[in-house]
């Protein structure tokens, strides 16, 4: 798949013709008369008179053509026998686009799509007139995970989840095309899971527990980086006395308090051999008095955790598909073990005007494919959920509106760039830059 695409510009002169609500832009950004496009016809388009698509897939009007490939009424009705076979493979689980539909033909072409369209009345909006996925830096199939941007130094952090592997990956944005490198920290900081900027630092959460690894011992924890000098901190690294399991994602809200996850996955991955204390749960830490609180404690490895824009809602994905076998005397603890009937789902809460509690817990979406290991939100408010062969964009009511497929496992995304207008998404076996419409949070 050549992943560097760039639409035609007459076509999106047709997808502007066709959207009524932006006639307006359309006869500011055309020259004088002469060279208005043609326009095929709305059935040519394969759009029916009451606005439904024709066949299962096809053309989005303006789109070039498979890379944006609109589905017929979400994909409900499959004519026709279909199977898609459940893929039990941690990290790579079965696919949307491996559904067998014999009876659709156009099914197929959904395998060449960069970008899947579930709702036109807002997917084109997301998309804007130019989106593209760009595979970026191949790496091997370890978790790479964490990723976070810093603004002050245009550079991007993540992490790979190895034995004994310290370093963080930074990619220079600087560079053109960007650079990949290995840095380590000062004090090292190990197995980074989750990472947030806040003024001027790195917050990372980790899942690495070691008595004794290059001469450090490390807990799992929150740690923070300064991206100008190197130098870390460890600001909190148990409960009362007790390890954490492994503090898989954090979030920081608008009174500076950090929202993590705690959940066993540092032990399937072999960088905590610690047998477990406590049960999983999401806690919340206020890093002015550091009283550490449990805040949640119904999921059964909570995961992704991201606040809404206005910071009213908590969104968390509970990941426990993905399960663990928790047995001290086994060790090294068994690999992980993925089973498509388990925990795949990402809940919403309302978060108290007390910042202290979260209230009225209800599901949001089940992921389309995998897990949501990492969530995001985007600027405008949208749900960005890294699941298997891409990225889920859904709406805030956790519906599904566009999908990126990549040709590789996403576990998590981060926004970067000075505008935060690229998403780039890390996982197993690739990093991609991908470009929508839509923009990350201000950063604080
Ligand atoms: C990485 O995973 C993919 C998908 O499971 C597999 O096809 C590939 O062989 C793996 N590569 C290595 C080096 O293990
Ligand atoms: C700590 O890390 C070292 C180096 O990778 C490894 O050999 C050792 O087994 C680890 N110790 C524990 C208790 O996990
Ligand atoms: C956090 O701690 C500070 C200092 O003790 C306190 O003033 C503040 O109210 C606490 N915030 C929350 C949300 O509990
Ligand atoms: C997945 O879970 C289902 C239901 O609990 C069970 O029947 C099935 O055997 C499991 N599959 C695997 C591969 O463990
Ligand atoms: C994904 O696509 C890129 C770019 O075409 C290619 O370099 C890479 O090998 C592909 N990865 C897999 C796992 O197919």
């Amino acid at each position: 798949m050549d992943f560097r695409r760039i639409m035609p510009i007459t076509k999106f002169w047709a997808y502007l013709l066709i959207t009524s609500q932006f006639a307006l832009v359309l006869s500011a950004v055309l020259p004088d008369g002469n060279s208005h496009p043609k326009i095929a016809p709305r059935e040519e388009q394969g759009v029916t008179q009451n606005g439904d698509l024709k066949a299962f897939s096809m053309q989005c009007p303006g789109y070039a053509f498979p890379q944006v490939i609109c589905i017929s009424r979400c994909g409900s009705l499959i004519h026709g026998d279909f199977e898609r076979k459940v893929r039990d493979v941690v990290g790579d689980s079965d696919t949307y686009e491996s559904t067998s539909a014999p009876s659709e033909p156009t099914f197929q072409d959904i395998s060449y799509a960069d970008f899947l369209v579930w709702d036109t009345s807002v997917g084109f909006e997301i998309l804007g007139p130019q989106p593209s996925v760009e595979f970026i830096f191949a790496v091997d199939n370890a978790s790479h995970v964490g990723p976070v941007y810093a603004p002050t130094t245009n550079e991007l952090y993540f992490s790979r989840l190895s034995l004994g592997f310290l370093p963080q990956l930074v990619i220079d944005l600087n560079q053109n095309p960007p650079t990949l490198s290995e840095r380590v920290a000062n004090p090292p900081i190990y197995a980074g899971t989750g990472g947030r900027f806040y003024k001027g630092l790195i917050y990372f959460s980790t899942i690495g527990g070691n008595s004794s690894l290059e001469g450090h011992s490390f807990r799992p924890g929150v740690y923070t980086l300064d991206p100008r000098t190197g130098k870390s901190n460890v600001i909190v690294n148990n409960y009362y006395g007790y390890y954490f399991n492994g503090v898989d994602d954090l979030e920081i809200d608008d009174h500076g308090q950090i929202w993590f996850t705690d959940n066993n996955y540092g032990r399937t991955s072999h960088v905590n051999t610690h047998a477990p204390q406590m049960g999983v749960g999401t806690y919340r830490f206020n890093t002015s008095s550091g009283l550490v609180s449990l805040v949640e404690d119904s999921l059964l490895e909570p995961n992704g955790i991201i606040f809404s824009p206005d910071f009213q809602t908590l969104y968390l994905s509970d990941t426990g598909a993905g399960s663990v076998v928790i047995d001290d005397r086994v060790v090294p603890a068994p690999p992980l073990a993925y089973n498509s009937t388990g925990a795949r789902t990402t809940y919403a809460y309302d978060v108290s005007n007390s910042r202290k509690r979260l209230l009225n817990k209800r599901v949001l979406y089940r992921a389309i494919e995998y897990v949501a290991d990492g969530i995001g939100i985007s600027r405008e408010g949208y749900l960005v959920a890294g699941t298997g062969h891409g990225v889920d964009i859904l709406s805030a009511d956790g519906e599904p509106l566009v999908r990126v497929q990549t040709n590789f496992t996403v576990l998590n995304t981060a926004w970067a760039g000075k505008e935060s207008d690229e998403l780039w998404a890390f996982g197993k076996g690739g990093i991609a830059r991908i470009r929508l419409a839509l923009k990350g949070p201000k950063p604080e």
